[in-house]
């Protein structure tokens, strides 16, 4: 076993916090702040460009202790180095587990199989870098001799998920090409892209590890179709690329070897856009920018690796996360990015922490006895405040949030900066603070509302406050300071994996549906619906009714 696989629930931490919880789970924030002058000082990290302040939480100095004796006793230490030196910790696929080397230096010495991995990914950054120059330059033409205009990433999952949020987070930074990013197998969505194309101008990026998953090849056949409407067979060497770990399905599928960039499998889908899945990012926005982004992802690598854990941010925020989950009970997490190019980065991180940690079987082959995975959601501030924030304000769940700001806004216009950011930290302030009964009949009483009716309206205008927040504030939206952030969240996923003792890199759990929608793809074109169950049944017969 490379990995410890120690139940965290068997550890003295684990039982003084549950004492500790019963303890301090009353206890308000607002007179933790009153009583220690030093928190918001004592509770919060500068790293880089970061300001990460995570004073705003049912935590004091003690719980951080207990929290950092269970990362401790859990072998947390030896657990990273395992993951930084290729050992096989995923261990339910036999691989190791390297996005890190990714982001590597070419000195890094990085072995897998006895061999040092780091010559082959500087090999494929160079042709990454040479390809998109060519591209972006206009070297490389399209069939009738134009210059490409426009990309399409043809991919799912990690495939798509990773490259379409770096995109549409750095548009700043963008040249002149146009990204599309086509995913779902529903053909409107393909049908739609399609619409806009053309294929005199259009780069196809296929994106696949495995070059076998139904979305994909659907949608590159599909368009690889549309294309050869238009242009000849030979042509498609210069129109369509491909990413993938299998080399023969991509020339089969008839993709010039020439146009193939390799990935490997000790990186997993959704951490790869650190690899030539982030092909469409170094398009967009050019390659320097995306080794920025690789540069960005390597510091944070580094701090998570070598800082000690009390001033390691990815440790510390994952030691949050187990508090709330398992111990608060609370079941989700909200991820709030005050700036718009944050927009797709929860949906981002739903795949890399869903699909890591929503696991029920511990590293002993158990199943375990507490919660693991936590839900993840969010969307941008202040368009969340109007939608869902009353929840978080004053429903009845604990919902731990993430706020993540940039204090320099990238357009320069200070006046809507300085209203979203004083959103941003009145936010956590309010969440924080709520505003008590007598807060609430002061501010009645000033209306001309009479004594009977301000008794009535009272209790719906409270906020209990105690809501627990991060700060998480970094200087500018760059390429450099995206991968910090990028690699920070993965980092949190490695440690809670750790902690819950699962394992986080398989995604056994998206097998059943895949096989059962091939079996009901062939009962539909047969049309004998007799081995499903009566509801399963009626709602097959209703499409076929209706089709
Ligand atoms: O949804 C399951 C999954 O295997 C993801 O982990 C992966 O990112 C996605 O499918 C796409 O897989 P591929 O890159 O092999 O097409």
């Amino acid at each position: 076993m490379v990995l410890p696989s120690i139940n965290p629930t068997t550890t003295q931490a684990w039982k003084a916090l549950q004492n500790h919880f019963e303890s301090v789970k009353d206890l308000e924030m607002k007179n933790l702040f009153e009583k220690n002058k030093e928190r918001a000082n004592n509770l919060s990290l500068k790293w880089e460009d970061f300001f990460v302040d995570f004073s705003k939480n049912r935590i004091t100095e003690e719980t951080l202790s207990l929290l950092l004796d269970l990362a401790k006793q859990v072998n947390l230490k030896e657990a990273i180095s395992a993951y930084f030196d290729g050992e096989i910790i995923n261990q339910t696929e036999n691989r190791a587990v390297l996005h890190t080397a990714l982001r590597g230096k070419i000195t890094d010495n990085v072995i897998v199989d006895g061999k040092n991995v780091m010559p082959e990914i500087f090999e494929v950054k160079s042709k990454i870098e040479k390809f998109s120059n060519q591209i972006i330059n206009g070297e490389l033409k399209g069939y009738t001799g134009k210059e490409f205009k426009t990309i399409v990433n043809i991919g799912i999952g990690g495939s798509d998920l990773g490259p379409a949020m770096v995109v549409d987070t750095l548009q700043f930074y963008k040249n002149h090409l146009t990204t599309h990013f086509v995913s779902n197998v529903d053909g409107d969505h393909v049908n739609e892209v399609l619409k806009k194309l053309d294929p005199e101008t259009t780069l196809f990026v296929i994106v696949s590890k495995t070059f076998t998953t139904q979305e994909t090849l659907s949608n590159a056949t599909t368009i690889k179709n549309w294309f050869l409407n238009h242009a000849n067979k030979s042509d498609v060497a210069k129109h369509f690329v491909a990413v993938s770990t299998n080399i023969e399905k991509v020339k089969g599928f008839g993709i010039d070897e020439n146009n193939i960039f390799p990935m490997w499998n000790w990186v997993g889908g959704r951490f790869s856009l650190w690899s030539a899945v982030g092909l469409s990012i170094s398009l967009a926005v050019g390659f320097k920018n995306f080794d920025k982004l690789l540069e960005g992802a390597n510091k944070m690598d580094l701090h998570f690796k070598n800082e000690a854990f009390e001033n390691n941010i990815p440790v510390i925020l994952s030691l949050l996360t187990i508090w709330y989950n398992n111990f608060f009970n609370a079941e989700s997490e909200a991820v709030i990015g005050y700036s718009q190019y944050l927009n797709q980065f929860a949906t981002y991180l739903q795949q890399g922490i869903m699909e890591s940690n929503g696991k029920s079987i511990d590293r002993n082959g158990e199943r375990v006895n507490y919660q693991t995975g936590t839900l993840i959601w969010g969307e941008p501030g202040t368009n969340s405040q109007h939608a869902f924030f009353q929840l978080i304000h004053q429903g009845t769940k604990l919902i731990p949030a993430d706020f993540i700001g940039f204090a320099q806004s990238l357009h320069g216009n200070q006046e809507h900066q300085d209203k979203l950011i004083s959103n941003y930290i009145a936010q956590t302030e309010a969440l924080l603070n709520g505003k008590t009964k007598a807060q609430v009949k002061a501010e009645l009483e000033k209306t001309k509302l009479s004594t009977s009716e301000i008794e009535k309206l009272l209790p719906y205008k409270v906020f209990e406050g105690n809501k627990p927040t991060n700060s998480i504030f970094i200087k500018k939206l760059t390429p450099e300071s995206l991968g910090k952030l990028i690699a920070l969240y993965e980092h949190k996923i490695f440690v809670q994996g750790i902690i819950w003792n699962i394992f986080s890199y398989d995604q056994f759990g998206v097998e059943l549906g895949k096989q059962l929608a091939n079996n009901i793809l062939k009962d539909m074109s047969s049309g004998n619906f007799d081995s499903h169950d009566r509801s399963t049944k009626n709602i097959l017969q209703f499409y076929n009714d209706f089709k």
